[in-house]
């Protein structure tokens, strides 16, 4: 069969090389994809912004499955035009995906289902927002609501800068353009951890659970980044907690979608704080989660086509999935000044010998290709990933790897994993 995975970071190189692996798939064509994707998928230019052309891309191509991976075309009604169609597709209708797009939404969904979240208040202008804001308590969390990049979330140290992002957020200085919906939100403190599972609209299906590393700075210091590095283990979450997880979050989530006839097929991604009164909600995502699943696809060892056919076709709880035990780690090779401003087209060196190291997969986020020759072409630029038997193997590999590849301005942390490392 050919599969056309849509999207263009290192999320889609991980999906691209896991798809492969499936020995039902003959070919697999990415959308726009970068540099490195290319090496082992044909590569479509398209216009991620336009659903138009993205319904061309698929028109031409003609895939037996499309997977979406990143949140905008699902925003724009890809999977709704895909079904009306009458088109395999693998990623929520619009509606659904509404739990990432609308941070309003989602947290109202929740309190309709008794999802536990931190305590919040939508509103509607800064009037309302001001009045609002004496209700909680410093540190306090300010949202705008719809998609922002990472960019719309402020973790407030005070009121008066609380008050200045609201301020920021309606006037449209903080991200361009004016929000008319912004939530407060409770301080939330614990570790956080990504729990993706797959639903096919009735049953919810964990992947193993990562942990992102979303700051720029090691110690988890400087402005927020897309992810600077993920890892999963055995450990980091006991079965008894996942089953609590998945019976009362996910599957709540997932069935609450169906009763609300919004069913929510494809990846539910809940972005968890483990604080000391249990797992809470920050977010849902209604896509794979990057650099997350840099790390948990290399650990698949069951056919990752086949389980996203089994959400397509609504028959996941006969799905099984098998997982290599142990740990992995993806460290990302960032550009010199990102997240803020960053220049492009420096060469890289050393990539072969880099994946020469056992158990290293090196994927490409921000990459072009000159010939043979790969040159840096976004903010995030590689994702270098290992498995292992234990964490520490894992990210031994790819500190290893991470030393052979070189470019100009080349950042990256040195303490992804540590703090697991350490307990
Ligand atoms: P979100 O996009 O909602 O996941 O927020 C991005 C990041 O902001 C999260 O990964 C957390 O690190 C942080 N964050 C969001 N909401 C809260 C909260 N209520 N309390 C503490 N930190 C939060
Ligand atoms: N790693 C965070 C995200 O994918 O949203």
């Amino acid at each position: 069969m050919k599969v056309l995975v849509i999207g263009g970071g290192g999320r889609e190189h991980a999906l691209c090389a896991a798809i492969r692996r499936s020995p039902r798939v003959s070919e697999v064509v990415c959308a726009p994809g970068n540099g490195g994707i290319a090496q082992g998928a044909r590569c479509v230019p398209v216009s991620q912004k336009d659903l138009g052309d993205l319904l061309r891309v698929v028109a031409e191509e003609r895939p037996d499955l499309t997977v979406v991976g990143p949140e905008l075309p699902l925003s724009l009604g890809l999977a709704d035009e895909m079904q009306r169609r009458g088109l395999r597709v693998f990623g929520p209708t619009r509606e659904a995906a509404m739990l990432e797009t609308s941070k309003a939404y989602a947290k109202r969904f929740m309190q309709r289902h008794m999802i536990p979240t931190a305590n919040y208040a939508v509103c509607c202008s800064k009037e309302e927002a001001l009045g609002a804001l004496e209700l909680f308590h410093a540190p306090v969390v300010i949202k705008a609501d719809g998609l922002a990049a990472g960019k719309g979330v402020l973790i407030c140290e005070s009121k008066d800068e609380a008050q200045h992002a609201i301020a920021g957020l309606f006037s449209g200085q903080l991200l361009g353009t004016a929000e008319t919906s912004v939530i407060i939100e409770e301080h939330l403190t614990g570790e956080e951890v990504s729990f993706l599972v797959l639903s096919d609209g009735k049953h919810a299906v964990p992947l193993v659970p990562a942990q992102d590393h979303k700051r720029i700075g090691e110690g988890d210091r400087g402005p927020n980044t897309g992810g600077m590095g993920a890892y999963t283990t055995d450990s980091m979450l006991d079965a008894k907690m996942s089953e609590w997880i998945l019976s009362h979050i996910a599957q709540k989530a997932v069935d609450g979608m169906a009763a609300e006839e919004t069913p929510f097929a494809g990846v539910l991604y809940c972005g968890l704080m483990m604080t000391a009164k249990g797992p809470m909600v920050l977010e849902f995502n209604a896509r794979f989660g990057d650099p997350e699943t840099q790390a948990i696809l290399p650990r698949l060892e069951s056919d990752l086509v086949e389980a996203l056919e089994a959400c397509v076709e609504g028959r996941l709880s006969e799905t099984e999935f098998r997982w290599k035990p142990g740990a992995s780690a993806c460290v990302v090779a960032a550009s010199e000044g990102y997240p803020g401003a960053y220049t492009v087209g420096h060469p890289i060196t050393g990539l072969e010998r880099a994946a020469e190291v056992p158990g290293v997969e090196v994927y490409h986020a921000g990459t072009s290709a000159d010939g043979g020759q790969f040159l840096t072409a976004g903010g995030r630029v590689l994702g270098v990933t290992a498995t292992g038997s234990t964490l520490r193997d894992a990210l031994a590999s790819a500190y290893d790897a991470m030393g052979r590849i070189s470019f100009a301005g080349m950042a990256y942390r040195r303490d992804i994993g540590w703090k697991a490392l350490g307990s």
